[in-house]
């Protein structure tokens, strides 16, 4: 399983990046509004600072309702930064969504179906064509259903039907889920800074670290 980094900022994405593990970033309407920036300018600035990643979601703006208004927003995003291949158009589990999903991917753009809730739509994102289907499953276990259930269904959904399409497991909230979407099949687990940091600590880890000096430094000493 890949690691994405669910930001719109700039700084928790610098950060993510040289740490080594990402392969992407994933934003949405809500991200951006948060940075309080163009959107066209973040993602053309996100697109600069992680040139060897393999996508970059940039959602259509929720004032595009049809599919004609997605693609006219999609042909614009796909122009910023040169026309830069990491571009990922993300779009509403709608049917218009679904369009705009057909038409871009029969045109060669990469594309992430967002708002995945079953197992039924990312059956439908995929055949639409979608590069990448979003369940997102801290929505789900917020209405105290099983989101780590969805992935793993739609996992088994593509193997059995041999679908090429992505599963980015999405509204990932904390390291157990992060565990349990990797053993369910996920592709990638798109995650914020802050679960980051959190994956990579353990109060044994510390305590090693604290040890080993404080031993180091004793032996230095005698
Ligand atoms: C995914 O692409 C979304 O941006 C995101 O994971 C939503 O997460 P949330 O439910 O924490 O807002």
């Amino acid at each position: 399983m890949k690691f994405f980094i669910d930001t719109a900022n700039i700084e928790d994405i610098k950060k993510a990046y040289k740490v080594g593990v990402l392969s992407g970033v994933t934003t949405n309407p809500s991200l951006v509004a948060k940075e309080g920036v163009k959107f066209e300018d973040r993602i053309e600035e996100i697109l600069k600072i992680v040139p060897e990643v393999e996508s970059v979601s940039a959602e259509v703006t929720p004032d595009a309702e049809t599919a004609e208004e997605m693609i006219a927003q999609a042909e614009e995003l796909i122009k910023i930064n040169g026309g830069d291949k990491n571009i990922t158009i993300k779009l509403p589990m709608t049917i218009p969504g679904l369009e705009a999903t057909r038409y871009l991917s029969k045109k060669g753009v990469k594309t992430n179906v967002t708002l995945i809730f079953t197992v039924n739509q990312s059956l439908l994102a995929a055949r639409a064509g979608a590069t990448y289907v979003s369940p997102f499953l801290g929505r789900l276990d917020d209405i105290s259903e099983d989101g780590v259930h969805l992935v793993s269904k739609i996992a088994e959904l593509f193997r059995v039907q041999n679908i090429d399409s992505q599963i980015i497991a999405a509204s990932v909230r904390h390291p157990d889920h992060v565990t349990r979407v990797a053993l369910a099949g996920a592709h990638i687990a798109t995650i914020p800074y802050a679960v980051i940091e959190q994956l990579v600590k353990h109060p044994l880890t510390e305590q090693g670290i604290e040890k080993f000096a404080a031993d180091w430094k004793n032996a230095v000493k005698s």
